[in-house]
């Protein structure tokens, strides 16, 4: 008897012996080493996959092999660093094209380039790495690159080290400033507050839900931001009078009401009180002084454009005036967005142009999902400065910070004055990011692991731009490339967010070129794929007649701001060029 169970026990030890073998070392998942080039990695038995290079213009059994017909587009077409090259300089050659109907023509190539990358329909999102009904109608989730599968024998695939570098490491020793080094492409903090403005109105981040990260349905331009992510937050906000929303008047000048009046939840300290909280449509725009400058702004320009609508239209009712009012706004948005900070972002010398004709002939799909990489590599916390300089105070973040009298106290015009003045800080490059911070990236750091998101490099296959080879390559700095080294082990290892900000930066450049690509493609794409820049609705009458329309066609920065203050301060994404351009209240013959 006892032999007997001596040999079961002995028998069982085997068994699980085999078990947990045959689990853990000798078979490895195929497609934890990314091998289809271009293509889609189906797993057959446990060791056998196949490349499905379908559609993708490639063929070979890692879908390496170009199809003659690309092969021949890409041999006439100059590499990217070159195309930059010759797209950032020349400007006598982008004078002539900018002045003729070239301008379009270049328009169209970069908006078709971008979008051949960004599927529509979207296809993964972080539950399913394969293609599923689920993920496509589970509309809060999506993005570019499935998840690296879960069976991989090391975290990012099949190189690499056992454990990924501690987040907190990473970001101080790459991340943390030494000395502020400012955009050498001119970026200023009206530019950072625009782009945390803009994009935080389809980046809205749901901790609540694990795997899903945003809460606004909009997937792009809906202005959210503006009028509340959903009905009830916008009736709050709204005055239900000419289509107007509330505010409050604080010595003559209009700035959005306050949370005792219009009971919206606003994120603020504790110790704020509802007096001095102001509501606005994002909960988190009381945070910083440049978002509620923006916000009232917005306010403004929402409650001018609903006059101009009233006097046009004095039969339409409140929730006709509001309606138009808000497609007017979008308008305005995107074409602001798309000629003006786009401009600036790529340093192109040919005139980027909102014109949604220009596609109405090619297959394109009006609608967008924001993926999870476009949310990620959007964190542009080193743009921060050490310190805000505003009509001639030097305030520190704990003065600056969730200050709603900072607003009133200043005033918009001398805000706008002062955050156009004052340098952004270079977003590539490293060793940029103000301590207050660090944290911020320290979690897209932890999120991206949570999310399975795959190497940078697989990133760069996927927007056809050649995967780095060595860390000296990508960083540019011998320092930098060894203690990347250290911590990763193996290049195609490195994680997509630590790599993009560590990128080494293009000449004179905010960043390095796969944040420009990436960044580029996923903006331009989600902008042109607005629902009112489709044909049904790109009209007069859907923005309330010509009038409006043209409101939408000529809007720019300047106007948004001027067309809206006492005086006109200012106003650029650019920090001042010359002397002239920083006169304030030089009377303005544009507008
Ligand atoms: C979307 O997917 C997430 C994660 O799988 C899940 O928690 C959530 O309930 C889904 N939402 C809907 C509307 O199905
Ligand atoms: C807010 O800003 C004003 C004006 O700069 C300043 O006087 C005040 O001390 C600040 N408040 C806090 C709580 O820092």
């Amino acid at each position: 008897m006892k032999e007997f169970s001596i040999f079961f026990i002995w028998f069982l030890n085997l068994l699980l012996l085999e078990s947990s073998c045959a689990a853990d070392s000798s078979v490895v998942n195929p497609c934890c080493s990314y091998p289809c080039q271009n293509g889609v990695c189906e797993r057959f038995g446990p060791e056998s996959y196949r490349c499905d290079c379908t559609n993708s213009g490639y063929y070979g059994d890692s879908c390496e092999i170009q199809e003659l017909w690309i092969r021949f587009r890409l041999s006439t077409k100059p590499r990217r660093p070159i195309l930059h090259y010759i797209m950032t300089h020349f400007q006598w050659f982008w004078d002539v094209v900018n002045s003729c109907f070239l301008r379009n023509a270049i328009m169209y190539l970069i908006l078709t380039i971008r979008d051949e990358i960004i599927p529509s329909p979207p296809i993964y999102n972080t539950k399913y790495g394969y293609v599923n009904m689920e993920s496509l109608h589970n509309i809060s989730s999506t993005r570019l690159l499935p998840p690296i599968p879960e069976d991989c024998p090391l975290p990012m695939g099949t190189k690499g080290k056992p454990q990924l570098p501690d987040p907190g490491v990473l970001t101080e020793r790459f991340f943390r400033r030494k000395t502020f080094r400012p955009d050498p492409q001119g970026s200023n903090l009206m530019f950072a507050f625009m782009a945390q403005h803009y994009t935080n109105q389809f980046f809205k981040t749901d901790h609540s839900v694990q795997g899903v990260f945003t809460k606004a349905l909009g997937h792009g331009v809906d202005a959210g931001n503006i009028y509340g992510d959903n009905l009830v937050r916008q009736h709050h906000l709204r005055l239900h009078e000419d289509g107007k929303l509330k505010y409050q008047t604080v010595n003559g000048d209009v700035y959005p009401p306050t949370v005792a009046e219009v009971p919206v939840h606003m994120l603020y300290p504790e110790r704020v009180l509802p007096e001095d909280r102001l509501a606005i449509g994002h909960e988190m725009f009381g945070l910083l002084p440049g978002l509620s400058m923006y916000a009232t702004v917005w306010l403004r320009e929402h409650n001018r454009v609903c006059d101009i609508l009233k006097a046009e239209h004095p039969t339409w009712d409140d929730e006709q005036l509001f309606q138009t009012s808000r497609l007017i706004i979008i308008g305005e948005i995107i074409n602001i967005i798309i000629e003006e900070y786009m401009q600036h972002l790529t340093g192109y010398l040919v005139n980027l142009k909102f014109d949604p004709t220009l596609l109405f002939k090619t297959r394109f799909a009006y609608s967008n999902r924001i993926a999870l990489e476009f949310a990620h590599l959007s964190h542009w916390h080193p743009m921060m400065p050490d310190s805000f300089l505003i009509d001639g105070d030097d305030i520190p973040y704990s003065q600056f910070m969730s200050n709603t009298s900072l607003l009133m106290h200043y005033g918009v015009e001398k805000l706008v004055e002062a955050f156009s003045h004052q340098p952004a800080g270079q977003i590539g490059g490293g060793h940029n990011s103000h301590a207050e911070a660090l944290k911020a990236s320290e979690m897209v750091i932890r999120e991206s692991r949570a999310m399975r998101m795959r190497p940078l490099n697989e990133y760069r296959k996927r927007f056809k731009l050649k995967p780095y080879t060595s860390f000296y390559e990508l960083t540019g700095d011998v320092e930098m490339a060894r203690g990347l080294e250290e911590l990763y082990g193996d290049i195609d290892a490195v994680e997509f967010y630590p790599g993009l900000l560590l990128e080494n930066t293009l000449p004179t450049s905010l960043f390095g070129e796969s944040m420009l690509e990436m960044g580029a493609s996923f903006s331009l794409i989600g902008l042109m794929g607005n629902p009112i820049c489709s044909s049904q609705y790109w009209k007069p009458s859907t923005f309330g007649g010509e009038t409006g329309f043209n409101i939408v066609k000529t809007s720019t920065l300047k106007k948004l701001v001027c067309l809206n203050t006492k005086w006109c301060p200012y106003v650029d994404f650019h920090v001042p060029r010359n002397e002239d351009e920083t006169n304030p209240g030089k009377p303005s013959t544009e507008l």
